[in-house]
């Protein structure tokens, strides 16, 4: 039996996935052989925490050849332009506070708060991403954020204003100790806020691609409050964000006895609405799942029996779980285009689809082309409207399959 990671009671399974590879480890060609791991989430009744059963080791996914660099986005730029934004207003009457970010990546972030001058620290284990922060005038610390980097990071540079995370705190398999860790590390009326991919959208959605060695946890406000308050803080306000398919914001401060925003309460209401709380809402999920994963596999061999050609777009860590589950492979994609440069001429892994430029997609057009990076449809389509003109048609499959 899997024991819950915050709470150690046992874990009931919600879904399987068979063996996977690492979702970010793009190959310089397909390997004889590949490290694998068994993907599953369990779901726990004692603190409503949803996490893998099975984790892989954080240094075999962070480290200097992380692939994921958090600029390829344009919302995304935006969105953490804003964010800093938040944050300023924050620390807006602190005579001079200090401002820390876990997972900075490339400071898409923290670089709004480096060119004010305002004391900061990034802590980013991956280091090729962390060099990019430094580039961008960021402060960064490489290594893993957990309880005893906290206390480091107090020595040298004192109580934190703030400590922010932006889709790196569900990937933390020692949360109680980062936590921990924070309550230490904040000033009394500090603020410490993180997001991450919601729950509730995941399974509104089956959006089961979130699923994979990265996102150890699968928060919601009923399981982060117990979580806070496990270690001497509590949620005290929570902000849903349109980013990733679906993403929640939750404000932490120290204590117990802060004043308590109603979107806790309305958006805890709608989690037990959907059963968040048992193990009911979340039984027809692997059934979904593999609906979802059937279809779209049916879809793609029908094209190709009709003699079509079909490429993917956007080279996702997400995708990994997609297309290992659905068994989608170069026979069905003839390769995936992305921008981000240390992907491009790599491989998928598990699937071993070649990843080719953006220019080789425009001037490829292909007739259909699966959205793999389906979180961020609305800035390619802007994109591809020519493509789109053109005849192209994008395939995407949450919630179900659609061409559009
Ligand atoms: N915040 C960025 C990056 C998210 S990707 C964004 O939202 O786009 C997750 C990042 O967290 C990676 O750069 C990874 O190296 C980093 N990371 C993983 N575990 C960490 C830990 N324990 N402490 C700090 N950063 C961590
Ligand atoms: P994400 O869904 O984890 O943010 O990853 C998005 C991936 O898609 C990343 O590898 C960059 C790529 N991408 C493009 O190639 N073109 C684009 O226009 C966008 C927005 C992303
Ligand atoms: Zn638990």
């Amino acid at each position: 039996m899997n024991s819950c990671k915050v709470c150690d009671n046992d874990l009931k399974n919600i879904v399987n996935f068979g063996p996977m590879p690492i979702s970010n480890r793009f190959l310089p060609a397909p390997p004889e052989e590949e490290f694998l791991y068994e993907l599953s989430v369990g779901f726990c009744s004692e603190c409503y925490m949803v996490q893998l059963e099975k984790t892989v080791d954080p240094e075999m996914m962070f480290n200097e050849n992380y692939a994921f660099f958090s600029s390829t986005s344009k919302k995304m730029e935006n969105h953490f332009d804003e964010m800093a934004e938040d944050i300023l207003e924050i620390i807006a009457n602190q005579t001079s506070p200090f401002v820390i970010e876990i997972g900075c990546n490339d400071g898409i972030m923290l670089k709004n708060i480096a060119k004010r001058g305002i004391h900061h620290l990034g802590m980013e284990p991956s280091g090729n991403v962390a060099e990019r922060a430094r580039e961008n005038g960021v402060e960064v610390f490489t290594g893993f954020f957990n309880g005893k980097s906290a206390l480091d990071i107090m020595e040298k540079h004192g109580e934190a204003d703030v400590i922010s995370g932006a889709n790196v705190m569900c990937h933390i398999e020692n949360i109680n100790s980062v936590l921990e860790g924070a309550a230490v590390l904040l000033k009394n009326d500090g603020v410490m806020f993180f997001e991450d991919p919601y729950l509730l959208d995941i399974v509104k959605k089956t959006s089961f691609d979130q699923i994979y060695d990265e996102h150890v946890f699968y928060f919601c406000g009923l399981s982060i409050s117990e979580l806070a308050q496990r270690n001497g803080l509590q949620l005290v306000d929570m902000a849903a964000q349109g980013v990733h398919g679906g993403s929640m914001r939750y404000f932490l401060k120290k204590g117990s006895k802060n004043r308590v925003s109603e979107n806790v309460t309305r958006h805890i209401s709608a989690e037990r609405e959907f059963n968040l709380h048992t193990l009911d809402g979340y039984l027809s999920f692997q059934k979904k799942v593999n609906k979802i994963s059937a279809d779209l596999r049916k879809m793609l061999v029908a094209l190709k029996e009709q003699g079509q050609r079909i490429a993917a777009y956007g080279a996702t860590s997400k995708s990994t779980t997609l297309l290992n589950f659905s068994k989608i492979g170069p026979e069905l994609i003839d390769y995936i285009c992305d921008t981000t440069p240390t992907k491009i001429g790599k491989y998928t892994p598990g699937t071993h689809i070649p990843i080719k430029s953006h220019q080789h997609f425009q001037t490829d057009s292909p007739p259909y082309t699966l959205l793999l990076a389906w979180n961020h449809q609305k800035e390619i389509f802007a994109k591809e409207l020519e493509y789109r003109k053109k005849g192209g048609k994008f395939i995407t499959f949450f919630p179900g399959i659609n061409i559009k």
